[in-house]
């Protein structure tokens, strides 16, 4: 299922975003629009606001405060991108150049910098305490999570949970704020905000465990990125600890040297251990347990299309090729 089929009943809401993102990325700075354009202009699946939309929807909401709201979590998740290519040394993303390749790293990191604070700019203008508390909190855990993946880099000892804290900080989390804002939106008090809340965060973590997967096995046709960028990081992700926890002592010596040297040249004596110790199919088995946790957390919000779309984007989060 593409995403385009899956985002059917909020088509029109999600023009609406569009619009909004168009609107907000204004800058008489020309280098500063050159470059937010060309990032925006690229794609994405939009899959965050999307999910503002539906949990909105899903909590009854019926007003359009959550466009904007939509647009403040893209805008971060931008931000997010614009920082990760320059870090991680990536060239391509979704399917072009990246930011950081094209205009340079000063100006990839400067640009998100103004794509963070015009969010900022967004919440404030919502004028909700509650919503400001929610993406203020978020947009610190994914820093923190960026930094505890530097520390983790080249780690080869890495536990399971450290990688997940990890994910959860960096990428579930804003996941979480997204559905969170949804419960918000919908009227609903602290305690009635965490079913959505759990929905998001454990739906992200399956994301981001299928996004590591999709390094080691996927087409960059597909995913717009180089495979590989990973391993090119030494990035101890989930298929790597599989591999290192499943293969034989040589084959884990040959992996955990591949975390620590980092680089290209041993992809392909990678990808060889990884299928041959099953590690990918562990990892995914790992990102449907996080998904049966997501489904099982919004079981009790009644049923209506917003929430069958939820239920239908947990699928594709774990079955996706891009
Ligand atoms: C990429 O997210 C960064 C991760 C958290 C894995 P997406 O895969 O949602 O990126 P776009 O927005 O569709 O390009
Ligand atoms: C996700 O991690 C990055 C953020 C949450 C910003 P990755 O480094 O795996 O994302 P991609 O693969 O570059 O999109
Ligand atoms: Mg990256
Ligand atoms: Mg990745």
């Amino acid at each position: 299922m593409s995403t385009q089929q899956l985002f059917g009943p909020i088509a029109a809401d999600m023009q609406a975003v569009d619009a909004v993102i168009r609107h907000r990325l204004h800058s008489d700075v020309v280098l500063i629009r050159q470059v937010a354009e060309y990032i925006i202009n690229s794609g994405g699946k939009r899959l965050r606001p999307a999910l503002v939309l539906f949990s909105a929807g899903a909590m009854g909401y019926q007003g359009t405060r959550h466009h904007e709201l939509a647009a403040v979590i893209e805008f971060i998740h931008t931000a997010t991108l614009l920082h990760d290519d320059v870090v991680d040394e990536s060239d391509l993303r979704r399917g072009n150049k990246t930011a950081n390749a094209l205009f340079g790293n000063a100006a990839s990191v400067l640009v998100g910098d103004f794509l963070y604070s015009r969010a900022f700019q967004m919440m404030v203008g919502v004028d909700s305490m509650r919503v400001m508390q929610v993406l203020a909190d978020a947009t610190n855990v994914i820093a923190e999570g960026e930094v505890l993946q530097l520390l983790n880099c080249h780690n080869a000892d890495i536990e399971i949970d450290d990688y997940l804290r990890v994910i959860r900080y960096k990428t579930a989390k804003l996941f979480e704020a997204a559905t969170r804002l949804g419960a918000i939106l919908g009227g609903q008090d602290e305690a009635g905000e965490e079913p959505m809340a759990r929905f998001g965060m454990h739906l992200g973590t399956a994301f981001q465990i299928i996004d590591d997967v999709l390094d080691y096995s996927s087409e960059e046709a597909a995913t717009g990125k180089h495979l590989g960028d990973d391993l090119a990081e030494g990035k101890p992700t989930l298929p790597l600890i599989f591999a290192m926890q499943r293969g034989t002592p040589g084959q884990a010596r040959r992996v955990r040297d591949a975390i620590e040297n980092g680089g290209r040249d041993d992809f392909a004596a990678i990808l060889e251990i990884i299928g041959q110790t099953g590690a990918l199919a562990l990892a995914r088995e790992r990102a449907d347990e996080e998904v049966k946790l997501a489904i099982e957390a919004i079981e009790q919000i009644p049923s209506s299309i917003f929430k069958e779309a939820l239920l239908k984007l947990c699928l594709f989060a774990v079955e996706r090729k891009y």
